[in-house]
């Protein structure tokens, strides 16, 4: 049983956990978990968009007994709170990604693992056996590679393939280049060491981008996604990083089996809507058709709220699992899956929803800027 330490009492936020992982993190470490892309206004519109909804509570509703859990892709989770797929966890505490699997695995979360992972998708796998687990995949050149992935992590039980749409280039993330990013000695991207370009430790900037200028394929198109489906099967996969309606069909007509909109933390295109804002036309689009999940800026459970509110099936945070995990190992990040399941469940009894069915009604709305402001 994972039990947060005495220490995480004191932080009853997600900013907190963020205050407390900085104190523990290199300077390096935690600039590359922290950027956004070039001048940060998407890293800064995910999180302030939630301020223009509102939640219009109902009264007088017996929400003694909330329930929150469901499934995604018809497995069990707990609460809708689910763990992004994020690089390098051994950035922040040495057991890494396994420390997150064990902590999503306890709180009934589900951990998408990543492609750049600093564990094997294998020992990932073992630091939890039991657990519902997705893995997200980047696409390479190499297809041959890309298809011995898929297969590793067919076999290692991975329940779903998260193809990753938003990254044909990296992001600009402005701190990396300026601090040379690169993994310390002794870290390096387990499931990708076949794949390491030989001079990739050589050139300034960050060496990240060298790997994804090397490595990933930005000609992979849609026709490309019906192979990549295939190979999945009987493995659903989910597209990750879309933010327009055609893309989400477009996914669907191409073999995905639920639709992801996200853009990547604002890691990626700089200026790009806050996915808050997306979501709305997506779920719209497909929504009857099959599961819509959302990331970005997600720090409370308010936030989540709102999300479920507009539709989306589950919500996912980056970050947040990051911070814990720094702040704290696997405690930490069950620290903060606890504190955004309970938040969660606190806004829905206060907005009268006992339940996740109860969110769909017309509990949110955005709120109209007043005339003359820019909204
Ligand atoms: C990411 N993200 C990401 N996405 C992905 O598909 N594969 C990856 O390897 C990574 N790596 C990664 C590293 C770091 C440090 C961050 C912050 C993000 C994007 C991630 O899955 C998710 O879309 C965002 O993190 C969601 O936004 P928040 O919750 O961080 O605001
Ligand atoms: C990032 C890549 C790893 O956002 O997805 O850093």
């Amino acid at each position: 049983m994972i039990q947060p330490p005495a220490q995480l009492s004191s932080l009853v936020t997600v900013d907190d956990y963020e205050v407390a992982a900085r104190e523990r993190l290199t300077p390096m470490a935690y600039d590359y978990y922290r950027s956004g892309a070039d001048e940060e206004h998407t890293l800064r519109r995910n999180r302030d968009a939630f301020a223009r909804y509102e939640l219009w509570y109902r009264t007088m509703v017996d929400v003694s007994s909330p329930r929150v859990a469901t499934t995604v892709l018809g497995d069990d989770v707990a609460f809708p709170i689910l763990v992004a797929p994020t690089a390098y966890h051994r950035l922040a505490c040495a057991e890494g990604e396994r420390a997150t699997a064990r902590a999503a695995a306890e709180l009934g979360s589900l951990y998408c693992a990543s492609t750049l992972a600093t564990t094997t998708l294998e020992d990932v796998a073992s630091a939890a056996p039991d657990a519902a687990r997705w893995f997200q995949l980047y696409v390479h050149k190499d297809r041959d590679f890309t298809a011995r992935l898929l297969a590793r992590a067919k076999a290692a039980g991975y329940r779903a393939i998260v193809v990753t749409a938003d990254t044909p280039v990296l992001g600009r993330r402005c701190a990396d280049v300026r601090n040379g990013f690169c993994l310390p000695d002794g870290l390096v991207m387990e499931n990708l060491v076949d794949a390491l370009p030989p001079d990739l430790r050589e050139g300034a900037g960050s060496e990240l981008a060298r790997f994804v200028a090397s490595r990933h394929d930005p000609a992979f198109v849609w026709s490309d996604l019906v192979a990549i489906a295939a190979q999945a099967a009987p493995l659903p996969v989910v597209v990750k990083g879309i933010a327009r309606a055609d893309d989400a069909r477009r996914a669907l007509d191409h073999g995905a089996r639920a639709v992801w909109v996200s853009n990547h933390g604002g890691r990626q295109l700089d200026l790009a809507p806050a996915t808050i804002d997306a979501l709305p036309e997506v779920v719209r689009a497909v929504g009857d058709r099959c599961e819509v999940y959302v990331d970005g800026g997600v720090r409370s459970g308010t936030h989540a709220l709102v999300a479920l509110a507009l539709g989306a099936r589950a919500v996912f945070v980056g970050r947040p699992v990051l911070w814990g995990l720094a702040a704290a190992g696997a405690e930490g990040v069950a620290g903060v899956l606890t504190l955004l399941r309970d938040e969660l469940i606190r806004a829905m009894q206060l907005a009268g929803c006992p339940d996740l069915e109860s969110t769909r009604d017309d509990v949110v709305r955005r709120r109209l800027a007043p005339a003359g402001s820019f909204p």
